[in-house]
């Protein structure tokens, strides 16, 4: 069984891609990436696949049975199109099985709802293509906080508009995880799984980034607007919008769903604070 994972360049796909080696071999495994030369270090065969190059995809997907379809990172209106190039070469590739990364939270009233829209349409698309399906909805990362930590360290404290508001954080490694338990067990076939951790507040994961850390973080929370002009002025409209949109989800409780975690994996999440220690381990 040959399974091919897109976006294999990025942190994602790359990580899903070792996990899956690990398991069906490095033989059956096929990256696909915008910039194969980014994904050597996978040490498997990589093919050259951009979202907006439906003819790329044509040749990436020859020969393959089930695809592993990471989320993009453009506009949400071009993500659409951009994954029905993907589902359209699958189908006329008769590969058997595409598996999605797409993402939990409210598809209205927060500035990140656009982009949950978009995936929501990728899901249909996905429901209505004939092939076997599985889709993942992501919780957010913790692994931003952790390469974050510096700022926060300088800034004393965690700053958001997140207030009380709980989200079940997840990792890329306990999401690659569960994707290839997705990709490679039938009886996932047809299922939509919310694949999130613990619900947590700032406060608490302030004090978790503090136990593993030593650092003394204190969690401070700003109104939505001037988080939203703070992200806007430090990373573009775009991102700036993306990221407060994400902490107002946080507070609208957007993104605190019922896991599903132990279904895709037959084991529980990790615990935020197993995650923090694992990647403070591994760097
Ligand atoms: N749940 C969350 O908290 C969260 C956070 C961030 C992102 N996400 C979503 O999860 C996805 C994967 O995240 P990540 O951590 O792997 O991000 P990442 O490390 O930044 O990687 C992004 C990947 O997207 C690829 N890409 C961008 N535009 C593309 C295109 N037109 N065609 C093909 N590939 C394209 C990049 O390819 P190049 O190497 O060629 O640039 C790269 O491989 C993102 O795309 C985003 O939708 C989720």
């Amino acid at each position: 069984m040959k399974i091919a994972v897109t976006s294999v360049s990025g942190q994602l796909g790359a990580a899903i891609a070792t996990k899956l080696i690990q398991i069906i071999g490095s033989e059956n495994v096929i990256g696909i990436a915008r910039t194969p030369k980014k994904a050597k270090h996978l040490n498997i065969e990589v093919r050259s696949g951009d979202y907006n190059n439906r003819e790329e995809f044509d040749k990436a997907l020859k020969d393959v049975d089930a695809v592993l379809l990471v989320s993009g990172m453009d506009e949400p209106q071009k993500r659409i199109q951009q994954h029905r190039n993907v589902i359209e070469a699958a189908k006329s590739n008769n590969v058997k099985k595409i598996v999605y990364t797409s993402i939990v939270g409210a598809e209205e009233n927060n500035a990140f709802s656009p982009i949950v829209q978009s995936n929501r349409q990728t899901e249909k698309d996905i429901q209505n293509s004939g092939l076997d399906w599985v889709i993942g909805r992501n919780g957010i990362y913790i692994e931003p906080d952790i390469e974050y930590i510096d700022t926060y360290i300088k800034e004393g404290e965690i700053r958001n508009c997140a207030e009380n508001g709980k989200c079940p954080y997840t990792s890329r490694t306990e999401l690659a995880y569960a994707y290839t338990k997705m990709l490679t067990e039938d009886k996932h076939n047809g299922k939509v799984y919310n694949l999130v951790g613990e619900p947590i507040t700032q406060a608490q994961l302030a004090n978790v980034i503090n136990e593993v850390y030593g650092t003394n973080l204190t969690f401070n929370s700003v109104s939505v607007e001037s988080y939203a002009k703070e992200r806007k002025a430090q990373l573009g409209d775009f991102m700036g919008t993306v990221i407060a949109g994400i902490y107002e989800g946080i507070l609208k409780g957007a993104y605190n769903v019922q896991s599903d975690y132990i279904k895709a994996t037959n084991r529980p999440h990790k615990s935020t604070l197993e995650i923090i220690k694992d990647i403070k381990q591994h760097n």
